[in-house]
């Protein structure tokens, strides 16, 4: 018997392995399939942005620096004051990540103390993975706040007691899996009860280009003291494999996170740095291909609409969460509609409370004519 961390045995298979495994189960039968499962974009990545990176490999390879290069940092900063409107100094405030991913799991190292009564971290139940296994991982009691109605995540409403004790706070929005987008307001709330509580405020903004209409604010716009905002190009360039992204935010949180990424190899590598500064100083394409998903999204909505489907509607994310029909549990109508091809995600796999039951997640990944095949096929199982 390998002597394991007691954590692997405790938390299954990471959730989303599962999806890949029905994806499987279809090809196998040899029908057209739809795959709605994962949020990995299929799209191709701009053909400038894989040229900055060929650009970007140097004869020489040298260990890259955790603060990633002037450049970097500088178009991060750019985009951020075209975007929110914030103006952060490139050299105080930024510092690369391998994607948000990895930014999500390592940061709660940097301030849960595994001894300490007081070493919470909160953060909204559906949700991404990372945010729990992070906490755990860390030594953290990792507290999952179950949404429910528009799936907006309202901290402010959690009671004195858990605030005393956390000392990370995790929003996301727009979020995943439900497409539900904070507020200005919301955001200005969360994070004055943050202070009020000596609590670091950690925004995942990894949703924010993918939207029409009203722009998704950042926490950026309401302060930076005590907030850290986490970006990444996986979903606004298409850049799933690069693995590239960053923290922005407080100086000071920045100085420490900058010191203690130093531990764990994960600084950025300067090609891939080369390809980020191409893709964050470019603001047409996140806005083209957001385009498409919101296209796709118009198209699932409206039949979601017309079938009678309980869904959140959204103008941001490529993620619908919808109702399963009555006589159907999210695992059960995941079930039927593999019947038809089509691979939604159940929503329990984003969820440790009980909130994914009953509710199920589509990604927007096929294009409008894969959507528009998957519309007839899940009519001819209504
Ligand atoms: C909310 C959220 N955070 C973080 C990530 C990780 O993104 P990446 O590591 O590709 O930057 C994802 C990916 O699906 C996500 O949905």
């Amino acid at each position: 018997m390998a002597r394991l961390n007691p954590l692997l045995s405790r938390l299954d298979a990471y959730p989303l392995v599962e999806l890949t495994e029905k994806r499987s189960q279809v090809e196998a039968r040899n029908i057209p399939l739809y795959d709605f499962g994962l949020g990995d974009p299929v799209d191709p990545t701009p053909a400038f942005i894989q040229d900055a990176l060929k650009a970007g490999v140097q004869a020489m390879s040298r260990y890259p620096v955790v603060q990633g290069t002037p450049e970097f940092r500088r178009a991060v900063t750019g985009y951020l004051e075209r975007r929110f409107g914030v103006a952060l100094d490139p050299d105080r405030s930024v510092v690369p990540t391998s994607g948000s991913k990895e930014a999500m799991f390592h940061l709660p190292l940097l301030v849960v103390d595994r001894d300490a009564p007081d070493r919470a971290v909160v953060f909204p139940d559906p949700g991404y993975p990372a945010w729990q296994r992070g906490a755990l991982f860390a030594g953290g009691e990792a507290v999952p706040i179950p949404l429910e109605g528009d799936f907006r995540f309202r901290p402010w409403e959690l009671p004195a007691d858990l605030l005393a004790r956390t000392r990370l706070l995790i929003v996301n929005s727009p979020h995943n899996p439900t497409g539900a987008v904070s507020t200005l307001e919301d955001l200005e709330r969360t994070w004055k009860v943050c202070r009020a509580h000596d609590i670091l405020l950690a925004s995942d903004e990894t949703y924010c280009d993918i939207y029409e209409g009203e722009p998704p604010p950042s926490i950026l716009q309401v302060a930076t003291e005590g907030v850290v905002a986490i970006h990444t190009l996986s979903k606004r360039s298409s850049m799933a494999g690069y693995r590239t992204g960053f923290f922005a935010g407080d100086p000071a949180w920045i100085r420490r996170l900058t010191d203690f990424r130093a531990n764990p190899g994960v600084a950025a590598q300067d090609f891939v740095n080369a390809a980020a500064s191409a893709a964050w100083a470019d603001d047409a394409h996140p806005r083209a291909l957001a385009r498409t998903y919101m296209a796709r999204r118009r198209m699932m909505e409206a039949f979601l609409e017309e079938a009678g489907f309980e869904f959140v509607r959204s103008n941001a994310t490529f993620y619908i969460w919808f109702k399963a029909p009555a006589g159907y549990d999210d695992v059960g109508y995941a079930a039927r509609l593999l019947e038809a091809g089509i691979v939604a995600a159940p929503g329990r796999l984003f969820a440790l409370t009980d909130t994914g039951r009953d509710w199920l997640r589509l990604a927007l990944m096929p294009d409008s004519e894969g959507c528009s095949r998957a519309i007839e096929a899940w009519r001819a199982l209504l």
